[in-house]
């Protein structure tokens, strides 16, 4: 295949901490669903980024590989299209982050908001493990031995994303080559879906989301206990919609935008009440969910190390590639 004929790549990644929920559909599988045509897709399951806040309980880990890996083909990844690989099985990921920790600072890695976010919400405060820090520089990696030029992800990638051109612009610089490309964040269209509880972002560690692989009756349940307006008492109350649960949930999944807007209309003249809202979303997400929970119940668990295998296969295949040329840009290919 020619140069010009080769699809341009994006990649992305999931740390496997737990199962995926619907933040991670609306913020970038639906995208990943969309690109696998288009694009040369690779999807990483991130478990050694996920050992650096996890390193006394690999089991959590370790088990969630399968977990993930059984939502993205149950929301439609193909493996025929998409090439999923764990991140620990391509080990020249950790050899160009070695090169790479030379081309950014600590303090640079100490500025970035998303690590700063999570320092805090971890409670590491002085204490921070140096892989933690450093992860940002591994993701470089991840990035770049594939040449991805588009990331698919959420909003809170963005300052990695910033990290990893800085490294890229670097390296090409000191080492006067052009190896290493440059990429592009792919936002969803929904950004920092809120938690079932109204907390900033549905987490799986604050244990507040709706999971792709919920039970219909565990959905219901979710939805029902949504925070609305708390001063919207009765069904002849005017409500609020700014703020309230349910209608950001509707925002990014219920489809018919004209009649949204007519029900926020109701909403905020009084006359509509809350379970009327909650019967409606949940519809809306037990229609999207019952499918996915479906596909999900009929995969095959012995199928599911093949594809990541041979996924890991290929991924390795390429890295060692890109490691390759990365050596030769150093001079470090004393074996030719
Ligand atoms: N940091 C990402 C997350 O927490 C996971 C990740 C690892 C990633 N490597 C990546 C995302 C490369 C995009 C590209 O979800």
């Amino acid at each position: 295949m020619s140069d010009s004929m080769k699809k341009r790549v994006a990649l992305t990644a999931d740390r496997p901490t737990g199962r995926l929920h619907l933040g991670h559909y609306i913020g970038s599988l639906l995208s990943r669903i969309s690109l696998q045509e288009e694009y040369d897709s690779f999807i990483m399951v991130a478990d050694t980024q996920a050992l650096t806040d996890n390193f006394e309980d690999p089991g959590k880990v370790i088990r969630n590989i399968h977990e993930v890996c059984k939502d993205y083909l149950a929301v439609g990844i193909d493996p025929s299209k998409s090439t999923i690989f764990i991140q620990s099985c391509v080990p020249e990921l950790f050899e160009l982050t070695s090169y790479y920790m030379n081309l950014v600072t600590v303090a640079r890695l100490e500025r970035n908001p998303t690590v700063k976010a999570e320092i805090q919400q971890k409670g590491f405060s002085d204490s921070v493990p140096a892989g933690f820090l450093c992860y940002p520089v591994s993701q470089a990696a991840d990035i770049t031995a594939f040449k991805a030029e588009l990331i698919p992800v959420g909003e809170d990638q963005l300052p990695l994303i910033e990290i990893t051109n800085e490294i890229v612009r670097r390296f090409n610089r000191i080492y006067s080559t052009e190896v290493l490309l440059e990429s592009t964040a792919m936002l969803g269209t929904t950004q920092r879906l809120v938690g079932i509880d109204g907390k900033a972002k549905a987490g799986k560690s604050l244990n507040n989301a709706i999971y792709l692989s919920d039970a219909a009756d565990t959905i219901k349940e979710k939805v029902f206990s949504m925070y609305t307006d708390a001063d919207h008492i009765k069904v002849s109350d005017p409500g609020r919609v700014e703020g309230n649960v349910v209608f950001a949930y509707l925002d990014a999944f219920f489809e018919d935008n004209e009649e949204l807007k007519s029900l926020k209309a109701q909403y905020q003249n009084g006359g509509l009440g809350d379970t009327v809202l909650k019967n409606l979303l949940n519809d809306t997400l037990q229609a999207i969910l019952g499918p996915i929970r479906e596909k999900r119940s009929a995969i095959n668990d012995g199928d599911i190390d093949d594809i990541l295998f041979t996924g890991s296969d290929k991924a390795q295949k390429i890295a060692s590639q890109t490691l390759r040329e990365v050596r030769d840009a150093i001079g470090i290919n004393y074996r030719g």
